[in-house]
């Protein structure tokens, strides 16, 4: 390619860009926007696959079976999710099982939310509410993504959240409805899981450096910090209404800015938890690792079938 073609392309890109046009997988575009949709999408997709794990370890112990078919459903879900992630990464080159390895080999991120324990059933009702509900606030701005075959994927994953999230939300008023051990429960499980959710996020806009490039291309929609404003001011008025406190002395409604101002949060904690030191981090990773070691042989099985069909 001359450097007068890589002009015109770069133009061209722009010019896509600039129109709020998507970007299709066959389209020219800086090696930058490449890489940083990839690492995003990966990152995401192996937030899916790893956040089947807090849950999932409610499957066998879930209180009736509506519960246990709801949560079942919601744990395959994140597993779908998962897999047009990592497709829409293929689209631009990446592979898989690259991606797998980079996993469990810490050397690619996912969401720090995931390495929190599970300690009740109420904990599952919490992370439909609050996890599912802040996820949703940070992909639906996604649906509008510049790369196109990720905002197509963002568009169904972001109805099956809202399928989550209201579960969640549904099992949580149950709870309230019943005992007092029970509020109890779902008090407790707010407690944990509100700082968390918080950080989910990202870090605050002055920490993130790489927010404004995501933003000129499309990529990212919104700052951390607009996102997180936003599932505060959703989330407060469904805290009342469900009848649970937020762990929060300084969380008031802020008439001037029109929006709830909150207290700080430990980003110390955030930046822990990123970097492999969280509650649960090796066993999510060793998890991981084991399942995929476990399912080499359906692989093999898998190749070897396609080998078969093809020399037939
Ligand atoms: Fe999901
Ligand atoms: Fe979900």
């Amino acid at each position: 390619m001359t450097a007068v073609d890589e002009v015109e392309l770069r133009q061209h890109f722009e010019a896509t860009i600039a129109h709020d046009q998507r970007i299709e997988p066959r389209d020219w575009m800086p090696d930058g926007y490449r890489n940083t949709v990839i690492r995003q999408i990966a990152q995401h997709a192996h937030s899916e696959i790893i956040g089947m794990q807090p849950e999932g370890n409610w499957i066998t112990r879930a209180p009736s079976l509506r519960r246990k078919a709801i949560l079942i459903a919601k744990v395959q879900d994140e597993a779908g999710h998962g897999l047009y992630l990592y497709s829409a990464a293929e689209t631009l080159g990446a592979d898989r099982a690259d991606l797998t390895d980079k996993l469990i080999t810490s050397r690619q991120k996912y969401s720090s939310i995931f390495n929190y324990p599970t300690m009740s059933y109420a904990d599952v009702g919490v992370i439909g509410w609050l996890v599912d509900g802040a996820a949703i606030c940070n992909q639906v701005p996604l649906c509008r993504s510049s790369y196109g075959p990720y905002a197509r994927a963002m568009i169904r994953i972001c109805k099956e959240e809202s399928f989550h999230q209201r579960q969640g939300y549904e099992l949580l008023m149950t709870m309230m409805r019943g005992t007092t051990e029970q509020q109890a429960m779902v008090q407790d499980a707010t407690d944990r899981f509100w700082w968390p959710s918080l950080m989910m996020f990202g870090p605050p806009d002055d920490a993130s450096p790489n927010t404004a490039r995501s933003m000129g291309w499309g990529i990212k929609r919104h700052t951390n910090d607009e996102l997180r404003q936003r599932f505060v001011d959703m989330t407060v008025p469904q805290a009342q209404k469900l009848g649970v406190t937020l762990p929060d002395a300084q969380l008031r409604w802020n008439g001037e800015r029109g929006h709830y101002d909150f207290g700080p949060i430990d980003w110390q904690e955030f930046f822990a938890v990123v970097k492999g030191d969280g509650p649960c981090n090796s066993q999510r990773i060793e998890h991981r690792r084991r399942a995929h070691e476990d399912g080499a042989w359906v692989r093999e099985a898998a190749i070897a079938h396609a080998r078969k069909a093809v020399a037939r």
